[in-house]
């Protein structure tokens, strides 16, 4: 049994549209300078798993852990952050973008209610943030959210209203909601009149592969291969876009999503954005998204290489695999959403099924390949069944 499914790019034009203008090196660096005026920002680790690397045959494996992100376990306040940055200092007419001021001035605003849909990691962000200005927030979570995660939102003073829906038909909710109590949406997903938000949050994403960029610079190196999970495309389409800018052809961009929702994998295959419906049952709850993130996708098709989609198995054998280094390679804990690049990339390089498609992507002894952890283990129940009683195991064993 063969537990991906890999689509060639047909339709890569390596064309810079519009849309590339919003993530060029220029703006990463304002995005991560106003990370830098948040208190409490550190730069997250990129660790290079140097056994591993040698053991696969390859010459290197680079991994961004956002386990280490402001203390929230994942890469997604950089987004939410941002974009509410952005928003409140265009209300508060401020001159210049800074966390600081926002604050000084945050008496201001002190009645705006923040609202969004999340899967946990996102409404997190957007709770925390809205907890440090001193404003409300009304965050959704889809039916079968994990109780950790509603935790954890709660944490930060929010009202968290868990739906009997799945992620997008909770959005819809979201809208109405919003429009009825005139509260302001906070959503890492656009749609027709609804983009400057969503473009800001994908802004914010860039501090991510800015700081990637930048400690990879000092030593020269450029990746061969880039791993990009996606649920809405958000993250990747921000990632893809600076990546091809920085890199060009140099390095090849794969997107990565789950077998059960597979909405940009299906929409490549087609040419047109597709639309996935129905529960979305995956261990990836923040890669469950039926419906693709329009920014990201005028994105995406013209410069990535590949799009995946594979077994959850394969998310959890990543989970296991950074979780137990070799040798001197140090430990990533990773959750279900950030360990799938590692499991699709054992995949790949080790089945012999695969050979042709290892061919096709490049794969040689000289590959260096970058992924990103974007979650900590956010449900420690699962993380905990999964890496020590082997939860969600290789069928073919
Ligand atoms: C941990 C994690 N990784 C990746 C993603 C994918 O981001 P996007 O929905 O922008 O594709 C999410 C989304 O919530 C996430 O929570």
């Amino acid at each position: 049994m063969i537990s991906i499914d890999v689509v060639f790019n047909a339709i890569k034009s390596g064309f810079f549209n519009d849309q590339f203008r919003a993530f060029t090196i220029e703006e990463a660096r304002k995005v991560n300078d106003y990370h830098k005026s948040i208190p409490f920002y550190k730069e997250t680790p990129l660790i290079s798993l140097r056994e591993l690397s040698t053991y696969w045959g390859i010459s290197n494996i680079f991994v961004k852990d956002e386990s280490f992100r402001f203390g929230l376990n994942s890469f997604k306040l950089l987004g939410g952050s941002y974009a509410i940055g952005k928003l409140l200092s265009s209300k508060l007419k401020l001159d210049c973008l800074d966390f600081n001021k926002i604050m000084q001035e945050r008496d201001r605003i002190k009645n705006l209610v923040l609202t969004s849909a999340t899967d946990g990691n996102h409404g997190r962000g957007v709770a925390w943030t809205a907890e440090q200005f001193g404003l409300k927030s009304v965050i959704y979570m889809p039916k079968g959210s994990a109780v950790e995660r509603i935790k954890n939102i709660e944490k930060h003073g929010a009202k968290v209203i868990v739906t009997d829906l799945n992620y997008d038909d909770t959005i819809k909710i979201v809208r109405k909601d919003a429009k009825k109590n005139g509260w302001i949406i906070v959503q890492d997903t656009a749609w027709e009149d609804y983009e400057e938000i969503p473009l800001w949050i994908m802004q914010g994403y860039l501090t991510l592969v800015y700081e990637c960029y930048c400690e990879l610079a000092k030593e020269n190196i450029v990746p061969s291969h880039v791993f990009l999970q996606a649920g809405v495309g958000a993250f990747a389409g921000a990632a893809a876009a600076f990546f091809y800018q920085v890199y060009g052809d140099k390095c090849k961009i794969i997107i990565i999503e789950p077998e059960a929702a597979p909405c940009l994998y299906e929409s490549i295959k087609k040419g047109t954005p597709q639309k996935i419906s129905g529960e979305l049952n995956t261990i990836m709850a923040g890669l469950a998204c039926g419906e693709v993130n329009p920014i990201g996708w005028e994105i995406l098709k013209n410069v990535t290489s590949a799009f995946i989609k594979c077994k959850d198995y394969l998310s959890a054998n990543g989970m296991r695999i950074l979780s137990n280094p070799l040798k001197n390679d140090k430990r990533v804990i990773s959750g279900e959403s950030g360990a799938v690049s590692i499991g699709v990339l054992d995949y790949l390089l080790n089945s012999v099924e695969l050979k042709n498609i290892k061919n096709n992507l490049n794969f040689s002894k000289d590959t260096k390949v970058l992924v990103f952890s974007t979650e900590g283990a956010t449900d420690y129940e699962n993380f905990e069944k999964i890496i020590w009683y082997g939860k969600h195991y290789d069928p073919n064993y």
